[in-house]
C-alpha cells in the first residue's frame, strides 16, 4: 500500500514551459520521483492576466493533473502560485507546493541587512505575496519588487547573452541595486536562464535566490515528512503535457530543462 503511494506522480504545473526550471531541479534533488508535467502553451503568458483567469486555467490543470494518480501538486509558476495556491489547496486533498514560500525562506536565510529584491511579472508583484510571506518570516526585512516582463520573451526568444537582454536587465534593474539590497528573489520561473546577465548587471555582492532550487528541497522535505517519498529505486517516469506546441518549442524546452524533452503530448483543456 505504502508502496504505492510512493510510486505515484509529482504533478508539476506552469503557464508554459518555465516551471521545467523548476523540474531539472525536482530531477536532481529527487531522482527516484516519477514527475507528470503539465504546460499551458497555448494560453501562456499569465503575467498580464486577471485574477479570475489565472484561478481558473490553474484549477484546470489541477483537475487534469489529478486524473494523472499525483500525491503531489507542484505549482511551479510564480504568477500562480501568487495568486491560485489558496484556491488550489482548498479543493485538493494532497500537498500543494508553490514556488513563493521556499523562495520567500531563502531569501530571509539570504539577506544579511535585511533588504531584499524580488523580480517577476505584473501579477506576481502587484499580488505583493513574496513581501507578504519575507516579513511573515521577518517583519523587519524590507522588500522592494519590481516586474520584469520584458524578460519572459527575451528568454523564449533565446536572447540569453544578448546585448538588448543587458540593455533591458540594466534598465529594470538599476533601480534596484541604488536602493541597495543585498539579494534578488528570481521571482518567475524564466529568470534562471537569464541568470548570468542578472549577476553580472547587478554585480557580485548582490545575492540571487533561486526559488527553483528551494522548491526542490522544500518538496523533498514534505516527501519525507509525509512518508511518502519514492525510495523504490527505479528509473523514474516523466510525462509531458502542454496545450500547444507553439514554435521552437523542443529548442526552447531543452533549454529550460537542460536536457531533450521526450514523450510530449497536446491536450487541450476545457
Ligand atoms: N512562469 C511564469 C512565472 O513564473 C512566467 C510566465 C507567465 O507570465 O506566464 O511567473
Amino acid at each position: 500500500m505504502k508502496e504505492k503511494i510512493q510510486s505515484k506522480n509529482l504533478g508539476v504545473f506552469d503557464s508554459g514551459i518555465g516551471g521545467l526550471t523548476v523540474v531539472s531541479q525536482i530531477m536532481k534533488v529527487l531522482p527516484n520521483e516519477n514527475i507528470v508535467y503539465f504546460g499551458d502553451t497555448a494560453r501562456v503568458p499569465y503575467g498580464a492576466k486577471s485574477e479570475q483567469v489565472i484561478i481558473d486555467y490553474s484549477l484546470q490543470i489541477a483537475n487534469f493533473l489529478m486524473s494523472k494518480d499525483i500525491k503531489m501538486l507542484i505549482v511551479a509558476c510564480n504568477t500562480a502560485t501568487s495568486v491560485a495556491i489558496d484556491a488550489l489547496t482548498a479543493k485538493f486533498d494532497i500537498p500543494v507546493i508553490g514556488v513563493i514560500k521556499p523562495g520567500a525562506r531563502a531569501a530571509a536565510e539570504t539577506t544579511k541587512i535585511k533588504k531584499v529584491g524580488v523580480i517577476g511579472t505584473y501579477a506576481t508583484v502587484r499580488s505583493d505575496v513574496y513581501s507578504k510571506e519575507i516579513q511573515k518570516i521577518d517583519p523587519s526585512i524590507s522588500v522592494i519588487s519590481k516586474p520584469c516582463p520584458l524578460f519572459v520573451p527575451l528568454v523564449e526568444e533565446g536572447w540569453i547573452n544578448h546585448q538588448v537582454t543587458k540593455i533591458i536587465a540594466e534598465e529594470y534593474l538599476s533601480p534596484l541595486v541604488k536602493k541597495g539590497v543585498d539579494s534578488i528573489v528570481l521571482g518567475c520561473t524564466h529568470y534562471p536562464i537569464i541568470r548570468k546577465v542578472i549577476q553580472s548587471t547587478v554585480g557580485n555582492k548582490i545575492k540571487l535566490v533561486d526559488s527553483a532550487e528551494s522548491t526542490a528541497l522544500e518538496i523533498a522535505k514534505t516527501l519525507k515528512e509525509k512518508k511518502i517519498l519514492n525510495t523504490l529505486n527505479q528509473t523514474p517516469n516523466y510525462q509531458f503535457f502542454v496545450s500547444d506546441f507553439p514554435h521552437k518549442f523542443d529548442e526552447i524546452g531543452a533549454r529550460f530543462l537542460g536536457r531533450k524533452l521526450e514523450n510530449v503530448k497536446r491536450v487541450q483543456l476545457n
